[in-house]
């Protein structure tokens, strides 16, 4: 039987992208960090859309997870036919303030486990082709952002490889998509975030449920690059056409801001 696997699933984007999939009648295997009660909301995710759902709560930046995942998904015999990477963390600081701790694990979240999930799963896209791969990034990927230095290079480092896969992968018969959401209010240091941000990121504000909509519409019609929505759709063309240094500046300027 086919699932959609989604990891980040307990909550934000995840957990809407997780109950759009069920909607549209996509059996689902969610993925998240153990004590947010992920089972419950699998549950009631499959009682609410009469979907198969079935849950794996793993601490991603383990280095062995992905391998994890992949032998739970082979013991019960599912056959992964979507795989969403969608967990991930962002943050705002002094590069050189930020502890090892906090750069080893956003590294290891953001890049080493989204990439492994597709070194474990790809074979079995193919086998189970047709099939999909879409990669969660940010309207900020692409960006050099002062003080959001790590964010923005770990999530163009997900937009580029996502981007080359899906020309890699295009003759397999498994359509790839980066999803670029703009500021979505999700996990309070996100809202946070949103509140104190400049006006780009307020008026272009998306639901999560909205975002997970937008992005697996695109992503199942083999979408490669997923904006959400006109304005963020404009936001990110002015950032392709403004000089690096304005947006650099931009992004001083907002530091400076919320941390007056
Ligand atoms: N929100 C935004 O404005 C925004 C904008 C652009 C891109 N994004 C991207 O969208 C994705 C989802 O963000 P979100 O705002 O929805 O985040 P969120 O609400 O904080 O949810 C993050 C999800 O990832 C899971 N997770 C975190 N660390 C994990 C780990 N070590 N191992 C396994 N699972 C882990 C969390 O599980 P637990 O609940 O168990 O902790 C949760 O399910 C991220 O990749 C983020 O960078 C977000």
């Amino acid at each position: 039987m086919k699932f959609t696997l989604i990891t980040g699933a307990s909550s934000g984007i995840g957990l809407e992208l997780s109950r759009e999939c069920a909607r549209l009648g996509r059996n689902v295997l969610m993925v998240s960090l153990p004590g947010e009660d992920l089972c419950e909301k699998a549950d009631v995710i499959a009682e609410d859309s009469g979907v198969i759902t079935d849950a794996i709560e793993i601490d991603l930046t383990d280095h062995k997870a992905p391998e994890q995942i992949h032998s739970w998904v082979v013991k019960n015999n599912y056959q992964v036919d979507f795989l969403i990477n969608n967990a991930g963390f962002g943050g705002a600081g002094v590069f050189a303030e930020h502890s090892a701790n906090y750069v080893k694990s956003m590294i290891d979240l953001n890049v080493r486990a989204t990439t492994l999930m597709q070194q474990q799963f790809i074979p079995d896209l193919i086998r189970n082709k047709p099939s999909f791969l879409m990669n969660t990034a940010s309207i900020m990927a692409g960006v050099s952002a002062p003080y959001k230095a790590m964010y923005s290079a770990t999530k163009t480092y997900v937009k580029n490889l996502t981007i080359a896969l899906s020309y890699e992968l295009e003759t397999e018969g498994v359509s790839v998509s980066v999803l670029l959401p703009g500021a979505t209010p999700t996990n309070p240091v996100v809202t946070d975030q949103i509140k104190k941000g400049n006006f780009a990121a307020r008026v272009s504000v998306m639901s999560p449920s909205e975002v997970a909509r937008i992005g697996i519409a695109k992503a199942l019609i083999g979408k490669r690059v997923i904006t959400t929505g006109f304005k963020n759709s404009l936001v990110l063309g002015l950032i392709n056409i403004i000089p690096r240094a304005i947006v650099a500046q931009i992004a001083v300027n907002q530091h400076h801001k919320t941390n007056k």
